[in-house]
């Protein structure tokens, strides 16, 4: 091993929480150096999550339209197919084009990238060991664990990402199933299960619960299910999975109802198993300082994203909380600002979350369900896209936008939207929040003709005053 080289701060794992963290720190004037074991940074969400899927849901929509709107909408082409090795290929030179960009930043804000797995081997050491086995040691007065999640598996459900595959194989399947099953009608398994369906898949849905979008407002939940369900998507909901076998080159799928019974076998060619995600802590050593995880695996810290030990601090999805991208790069902001003063913070109530199928979902602030639980008085308003003139312009005007707002105080507390850009458009409905604006400022603030967000200022004066949007 290499003499210990000091630093300020040193962040392991260099996904949105960390990178993010790490460049941050070196902003502020600290030595900083981030160790990421991957060969690459950017995490789960540039490598194996949030980019590729998306350029997988950008290319498979265009294709979609191409192949079922285009003559409908005047344009001719003779035929439309589709390449997959090409989609495939676009995705990958996405994903190398910005986790090289953060090797660029890293660079330019003079953050030292430790490449290797990162052991901490005291609260001010950090061991890392390179993928040819040579180790050196950092040196540091701070210590940031930002090393994300895995996806969680189930015991009798082998994974070996060729039949059956985690988000991570169904985001590099070498040809497209004739049948998929997905289990779990989440986030992952909704953007995934769509892009096959539209790339020629017959996709079924198995989920334990009797809604789809894990926790997503119920009412939104049940427009957006039947959405799906005209594209094709076949779901099982309140079915449990039992277990899977490989019969041929098919998988079997053993379910029952989930209150028990009603047993049957489901076969497809590829199982996408999307039940969630895990912290991952694999031998980072946390025993060597004394920090354990909770009973979902997860780091323990305080409202200050502080450890029990005093200079480790932790970010991201491997803390508790919503596992996005954003969630852990405001943590990772917040996390330098309170080693610096102690004067950083994440405001957890406006986090938004989007699900990026067609029509787009996206939510943010509390669902009716929430706001209902915790006795609070509420109006909502809706309005529905077909009456917005650019949808209807756009000939792409399924879904509504509903917000919850105090009765008493017109305080917005929560806003859904599901339709064409929801997750752009739910920034507005995140930055009301964030400034405590009532549905009637965001009536009141002039929206540009003829866009989308026109229904948002529209369902906001659907939730004030007379309850009556214009249109
Ligand atoms: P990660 O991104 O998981 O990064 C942790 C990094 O630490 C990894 O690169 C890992 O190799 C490294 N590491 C771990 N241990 C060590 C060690 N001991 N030494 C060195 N390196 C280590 N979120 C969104 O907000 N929007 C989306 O659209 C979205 N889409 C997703 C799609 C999919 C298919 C998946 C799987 C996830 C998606 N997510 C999305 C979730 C998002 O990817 C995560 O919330 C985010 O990546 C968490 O960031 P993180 O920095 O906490 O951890
Ligand atoms: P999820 O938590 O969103 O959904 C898992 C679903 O599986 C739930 O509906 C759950 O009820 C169901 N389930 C659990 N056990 C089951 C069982 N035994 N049988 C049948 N169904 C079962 O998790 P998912 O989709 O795996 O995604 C993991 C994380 O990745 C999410 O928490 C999300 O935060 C993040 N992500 C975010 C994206 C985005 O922001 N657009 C995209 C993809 C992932």
């Amino acid at each position: 091993a290499s003499a210990p080289e000091e630093h300020d701060v040193v962040v392991i794992g260099g996904g949105p929480g960390g990178y993010v963290a790490a460049i941050k720190a070196a902003q502020l004037g600290l030595k900083a150096a981030c160790v990421e074991k991957r060969g690459s940074l950017g995490g789960t969400c540039l490598n194996v999550g949030c980019i590729p899927s998306k350029a997988l849901l950008h290319n498979s929509h265009l294709y979609h339209v191409a192949k079922h709107e285009f003559a409908g909408r005047g344009i001719d082409v003779p035929s439309v197919s589709i390449n997959l090795p090409k989609l495939m290929e676009n995705k990958a030179s996405v994903v190398k084009g910005l986790t090289g960009g953060i090797e660029m930043l890293f660079k330019k804000n003079k953050v030292t990238y430790a490449k290797g797995h990162g052991k901490i081997v005291s609260p001010t050491e950090i061991v890392v060991e390179a993928a040819d086995g040579t180790t050196q040691t950092l040196k540091t007065k701070h210590i940031i664990i930002a090393t994300g999640s895995e996806p969680s598996s189930f015991p009798n459900i082998p994974i070996d990402e060729q039949k059956i595959v985690t988000s991570t194989g169904a985001l590099s399947l070498p040809e497209v199933p004739g049948k998929m099953i997905v289990i779990g009608a989440g986030v992952i398994g909704l953007e995934l299960g769509s892009v096959w369906s539209r790339l020629g898949s017959e996709v079924s849905v198995v989920e334990y619960q009797g809604a789809i979008g894990a926790g997503m407002d119920g009412q939104m939940a049940k427009e957006f299910h039947k959405m799906l369900k005209k594209q094709g998507l076949n779901f099982e909901l309140n079915t449990k999975v039992l277990g899977t076998e490989l019969v041929g080159d098919k998988v079997h799928v053993k379910v029952e109802d989930s209150k028990g019974g009603n047993q049957r076998t489901l076969e497809a060619d590829t199982v996408l198993v999307a039940i969630g995600r895990k912290p991952y802590t694999d031998n980072l050593g946390l025993e060597n300082i004394g920090l354990t995880t909770d009973n979902r695996g997860r780091i323990q810290v305080d409202s200050h994203l502080r450890t029990s030990v005093a200079n480790v601090w932790a970010i991201g999805d491997v803390i508790v909380g919503p596992m996005l991208a954003h969630k852990a790069e405001e943590e990772g902001i917040a996390a330098v600002e309170n080693i610096i003063n102690g004067a950083g913070h994440v405001n957890y109530d406006a986090i938004p979350s989007v699900i990026y199928t067609h029509p787009e979902v996206a939510w943010v602030g509390l669902t009716e369900e929430q706001v209902k639980e915790k006795g609070i008085e509420y109006n909502v308003g809706s309005f529905p896209f077909i009456a917005n003139s650019r949808a209807k312009t756009n000939g792409d005007f399924q879904g509504l936008v509903k917000i919850i707002s105090d009765k008493n105080s017109d305080r917005m507390l929560g806003a859904h939207i599901i339709g064409p850009n929801a997750g752009e458009m739910i920034s507005e409905a995140t930055l009301a929040i964030e400034y405590g604006a009532s549905s009637e400022d965001v009536a009141r603030t002039c929206h540009a003709h003829p866009t989308l967000s026109e229904a948002f200022k529209e369902a906001c004066m659907a939730a004030y005053g007379n309850k009556k949007p214009i249109h």
